[in-house]
């Protein structure tokens, strides 16, 4: 039998290039795509089908799609979600043009590669598609509104999938990760410096903090490798019936639970107050 195929985005760092490597390792056929070609050809260097997908370009993505279906001779059985970034904040600070672009990413071209994978899906009568969303598509932090924005949307969107995949044969998993050893933390810092206008902001004091969390090393309590993940993502893909959502780390698994117990008000100062120490 042939392996399985699986296509991958923003597999450059993290938990993408975890899971390429992983599931390389477990038998499947992977397709590791990134939107820079320095790291397309490091992967390809490394032996991957690897492909250039910026998840802002529709050309791109249309591109990708293209390529990895006609190399899998229509067959893909997996797409896994995982390229995005976090763009810190105070909602009040994002222009239209930020907000716009973290969703740029982390939705729009997501669900436009969706999209163009779920087809041949459907064509096949099987499929899965793995979303990596997070723990703040769970809950919400401050500071984090876009990011917390653009994950909820992925659930909801999700969400609604498997209502109308019910039947197909495809399944919808969302992986809802707390903190994880990866780059997201330096490219959050890069585009916070770029994006926020500190100086005058009501949010400035916090915003000194948060420039020595971003900018320091020290990782945040409970951080689990991105192996934690690739676990999950095996279930996901192997299991006969794989469950809608898979909580990765001990805070995932505690707000899924507080978010449904406590009242608003309770659940609110635990939020405050855990934004402050940058738990994500
Ligand atoms: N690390 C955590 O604590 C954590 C927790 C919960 C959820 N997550 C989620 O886990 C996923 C992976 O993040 P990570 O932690 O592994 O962070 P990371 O090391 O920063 O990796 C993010 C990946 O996404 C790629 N990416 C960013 N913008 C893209 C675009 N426009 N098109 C295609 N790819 C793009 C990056 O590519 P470049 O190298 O080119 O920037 C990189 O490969 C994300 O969905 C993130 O929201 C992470």
């Amino acid at each position: 039998m042939s392996p399985r195929t699986v296509l991958i985005t923003g597999c450059s760092s993290g938990i993408g290039r975890c899971l390429a490597y992983g599931l390389r390792d477990h038998g499947y056929r992977v397709f590791a795509t990134a939107r820079q070609a320095a790291d397309v050809a490091a992967l390809a260097a490394d032996g991957f089908e690897s492909l250039q997908l910026d998840l802002d370009s529709s050309t791109g993505i249309h591109a990708a799609v293209n390529e990895v279906l006609q190399r899998s001779q229509g067959r893909l059985y997996a797409l896994i979600n995982n390229g995005a970034y976090g763009q810190p904040g105070a909602v009040e600070d994002l222009s239209r043009a930020t907000l716009r672009a973290q969703f740029e990413t982390n939705v729009l071209g997501t669900q436009e590669l969706t999209n163009l994978i779920i087809p041949a899906m459907r064509a096949q009568g099987e499929g899965r598609v793995i979303q990596i969303s997070s723990l703040l598509g769970i809950v919400c932090l401050a500071y984090r509104g876009a990011y917390n924005a653009s994950k909820f949307a992925l659930e909801a969107l999700s969400d609604t999938m498997r209502l109308e995949l019910r039947g197909s044969g495809i399944y919808i998993s969302l992986i809802e990760p707390g903190p994880i050893t990866s780059r997201f933390r330096d490219n959050a810092y890069t585009v916070f410096k770029k994006n926020i206008v500190r100086e005058n902001s009501a949010h400035r004091d916090y915003y000194a903090r948060v420039e020595k969390r971003l900018g320091g090393t020290t990782p945040l309590p409970f951080t689990l490798p991105p192996e934690a993940v690739l676990k999950k993502v095996l279930h996901a893909l192997a299991a006969r019936r794989p469950r809608a959502r898979y909580a990765v780390t001990f805070p995932a698994h505690l707000f899924a639970v507080l978010r449904r117990i406590l009242p608003v008000s309770w659940l609110d100062a635990v939020l405050a107050k855990v934004s402050g120490s940058g738990q994500r």
